[in-house]
C-alpha cells in the first residue's frame, strides 16, 4: 500500500481525491496539507486521512511515500524540493513550475535522491487523445501535418491562474497541455512564434492569442486560446488537422463518446468513435500509472521532469514571441 500525502487541496485535488478513493486497494491518502486549514481539514475528512497540516514540510515528516503537489503552480518548486530532499516520490501537477532554472533545481534533486518526478500531462493517459495520435503516427492524412486547437472562455476561477508570476495565463497553463502532447505525437519543437494580447487589463498575465509551433518533423501547432472572455462566453472547440493525404476532425464530446472523422481519398470520410476525454479515465490511469511507479520502488514514469520542462521551454519561448514580435528559436 502507497501512502500518499496531498499538498494543496483545492480544484484539481478534489479529482485526484476522487481517482485516489477509486485506486484504494493499493494507494491511502494518509495526510494532507494547505495553506488554507479550512480546506485541509474538509480534505483530510473526505478521504479518511490521519493527518491534516497548514505547511508541507510538517506532511513530509509523517510517513507518506509519495506526494501530489496541486498547489498554485509558483509553489511547485519549493514542495518537490523538499519533498525530494525527504526522499518522497513526487507526482507534479501541470506546468511543472514557473521557470527553466527552478525546472532543472527540481529535476536535480530529484535524481540526487532517487525519487519518481512524475509531471501531470494527463492527456497522455486519456483515450481520445491517444486515438489522434494514433492516427497522425500511422499516416491516416500524410505528415507533416498542420493542427489547430482553439479554446477560448474565461479563467478559471482562482485569481492566480491570471497573474503573470504564479500562474502565467492560458499559454503557460493551460496550452501547456498541448505543448506536451504535441511533442509526445511530433517529436521536438524547433521554433515558435506568437501574438498574444490581454483583453483583460486588469489582469498581469498575456490572455487571448494564437500561437504557431513549428517542429523538428515539420510538423505544425497552431493555437488559439483566450481566458480573456466575458464570463458565460466562449468559442467553439475546434481541433483539426490537415495533411498532405487529408483532413482528420475530431468533434465536440457527445455524451460518453466523441466522434472523429477522417476526409482522406482512401478513408473517403469514414468516422470512428473514441471514449471521450470528458469521462475523466485519463486522470484515473495517471494516478494508477504513479502508484505502481512508486509501488515499483521508484520505477521511471512515462511522463517525466524533463517532459515537464520541455513543454515549460515552449510556453516561455511563446510568451517572448509575444513580447518582441519575433519568431524564437528552441534548438
Ligand atoms: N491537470 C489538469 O488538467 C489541471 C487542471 C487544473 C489545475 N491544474 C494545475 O494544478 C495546480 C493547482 O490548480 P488548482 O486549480 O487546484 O488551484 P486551486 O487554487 O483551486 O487550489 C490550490 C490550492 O493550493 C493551496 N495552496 C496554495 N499555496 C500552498 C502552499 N504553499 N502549500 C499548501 N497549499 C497551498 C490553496 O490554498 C488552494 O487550496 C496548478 O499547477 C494548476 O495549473 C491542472
Amino acid at each position: 500500500m502507497v501512502k500518499i500525502g496531498i499538498v494543496g487541496c483545492g480544484g484539481i485535488a478534489g479529482l485526484h481525491m476522487d481517482m485516489l478513493a477509486k485506486l484504494k486497494d493499493k494507494a491511502e491518502v494518509i495526510a494532507v496539507a494547505d495553506v488554507d486549514e479550512k480546506k485541509a481539514a474538509d480534505a483530510k475528512a473526505r478521504m479518511g486521512a490521519k493527518y491534516s497540516f497548514k505547511d508541507h514540510r510538517e506532511l513530509l515528516k509523517s510517513g507518506v511515500d509519495a506526494i501530489l503537489c496541486c498547489t498554485p503552480t509558483f509553489f511547485h518548486t519549493d514542495i518537490v524540493v523538499d519533498a525530494a530532499r525527504a526522499g518522497k516520490h513526487v507526482f507534479c501537477e501541470k506546468p511543472i513550475c514557473m521557470s527553466i532554472e527552478n525546472a532543472d533545481k527540481m529535476i536535480a534533486e530529484s535524481k540526487k535522491a532517487k525519487v519518481i518526478l512524475q509531471v501531470g500531462f494527463v492527456r497522455r493517459f486519456d483515450d481520445e487523445w491517444l486515438k489522434y495520435r494514433e492516427l497522425i503516427q500511422s499516416g491516416a492524412i500524410g505528415r507533416p501535418v498542420y493542427w489547430r486547437h482553439v479554446a477560448g472562455g474565461s479563467a478559471p476561477p482562482a485569481p492566480w491562474f491570471m497573474d503573470e508570476k504564479i500562474g502565467g495565463g492560458p499559454f503557460v497553463d493551460g496550452a501547456v497541455h498541448s505543448y506536451d502532447f504535441a511533442r509526445f505525437t511530433f517529436g521536438e519543437a524547433k521554433e515558435v512564434c506568437a501574438n498574444i494580447t490581454k483583453f483583460r487589463k486588469d489582469r498581469t498575465a498575456l490572455d487571448s492569442g494564437v500561437a504557431v509551433i513549428t517542429f523538428r518533423s515539420g510538423d505544425v501547432q497552431m493555437l488559439s486560446w483566450s481566458w480573456g472572455l466575458p464570463d458565460g462566453c466562449g468559442t467553439s472547440g475546434l481541433h483539426d488537422t490537415m495533411g498532405p493525404g487529408g483532413a482528420l476532425i475530431f468533434g465536440a464530446p457527445e455524451g460518453d463518446h466523441t466522434e472523429f472523422i477522417i476526409s482522406s481519398e482512401k478513408e473517403k470520410g469514414k468516422t470512428g468513435r473514441v471514449k471521450s476525454s470528458s469521462l475523466m479515465d485519463g486522470f484515473l490511469k495517471q494516478t494508477d500509472h504513479f502508484i505502481d511507479c512508486c509501488a515499483a520502488g521508484g520505477k521511471t514514469p512515462a511522463v517525466t521532469g524533463e517532459d515537464g520542462r520541455e513543454a515549460l521551454r515552449i510556453a516561455l519561448a511563446i510568451l517572448q514571441s509575444a513580447k518582441t514580435g519575433k519568431p524564437v528559436s528552441l534548438k
